[in-house]
């Protein structure tokens, strides 16, 4: 493997708050390093496009506060052509880069492990979703902010949710993961969570409605993973027409999710896992995740976080059963 004087770095698929906070780390530490940076625009789509900023230290000051991310984002298509691959080594060679750094979720990854599969372009990969759903890391950037932005939210809706007596059926993002909503509802003190994960609790939601009814109990929130088998509108719809004991409304609470300002979780971990993946570079590593487990950075290959299915810890939905009573 070469010498490693010139990288790039992209943001790729779903923003996540605390993106610009990794990008800010990969920029200072290869600017420490003596490194010339290169960010590309629109995620994989800046290498076709040869859409790219040189960046020095000073291109990512007052960011690490910031939600989205200034390098802007793009699910590439073209990307995930051989042909456009192709396109896009050729334009990072064209420019000198030793190196890459992506950050992003698991379609992201997948490019990154094919491109360095296919090209002998070192690349490291930094996960960042709201979804939480890559194997190898507890926690994504951005997911703990996601989850702080629910809870919040849903908080609010409590209050109407009371003062009306009304039964709320809340949708959450997570895509075909549950992790947002398994913590956002015990972190609210939901009385039911449905998760893609535990389809079962469909059929639970029945007997939780019948037996709240007849201990009086009409108002609460139930926590809809958006990935989940049956959607929050249909079981807000059966609901509404099969319980007309209950007063139901339905809350989708959409791209919020995904703004704001990073948690100081995720903006620290973005700044370890942005030094992490320039010293596994500078290592001489290629085609790897940097996560973080039991709150040591570990790497690990791309192929593997992308392969395998994150679990979700069984315990916590108990925690569900056993505190809404
Ligand atoms: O992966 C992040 C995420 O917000 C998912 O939770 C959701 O399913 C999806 O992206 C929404 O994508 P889009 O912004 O393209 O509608």
């Amino acid at each position: 493997m070469g010498k490693i004087n010139k990288i790039g770095v992209l943001t790729s698929g779903g923003d996540a708050p605390g993106m610009n906070a990794a990008v800010r780390g990969v920029v200072r530490t290869a600017v420490f390093n003596g490194l010339q940076v290169i960010g590309i625009k629109d995620g994989y789509q800046g290498l076709i496009d040869k859409d790219i900023v040189a960046l020095e230290s000073r291109s990512v000051g007052q960011i690490i506060q910031r939600g989205g991310t200034f390098l802007h984002s793009a699910r590439c298509d073209a990307f995930r052509e051989y042909e456009g691959r192709k396109k896009a080594y050729e334009y990072a060679k064209e420019i000198g880069l030793d190196g890459l750094v992506v950050i992003g979720g698991d379609g992201t990854f997948m490019g990154a492990a094919t491109l360095s599969e296919e090209f002998d372009l070192p690349v490291i990969g930094i996960p960042a979703t709201i979804d939480n759903d890559i194997a190898g890391t507890d926690s994504t950037i951005g997911y703990d902010t996601a989850l702080n932005t629910v809870v919040e939210a849903v908080d609010k809706i409590r209050d109407t949710a009371s003062a009306h007596n009304r039964l709320f059926f809340i949708e959450v993002m997570g895509r075909d993961a549950g992790f947002i909503a398994l913590r956002a509802g015990i972190g609210t003190g939901a009385e039911c969570i449905l998760l893609p994960e535990f389809e079962n609790y469909h059929e639970k939601l029945e007997g939780y409605l019948t037996e709240k009814f007849t201990r009086k109990k009409r108002t609460g929130i139930i926590i809809v993973a958006e990935g989940s088998k049956v959607k929050a509108y249909d079981i807000y719809k059966s609901v509404q027409k099969g319980h007309p004991e209950f007063d139901v409304r339905l809350a989708v609470l959409g791209h919020m999710q995904r703004g704001g300002s990073p948690s100081a979780f995720d903006r620290v971990i973005a700044s370890q896992m942005g030094v992490a993946a320039v010293d596994g570079l500078l290592a001489g590593r290629s085609s790897q995740m940097v996560g973080l487990r039991n709150k040591e950075l570990v790497y690990m290959p791309l192929t593997d976080a992308v392969k395998v299915h994150k679990p979700l810890n069984k315990n916590l939905l108990r925690i569900v059963d056993v505190l809404s009573i």
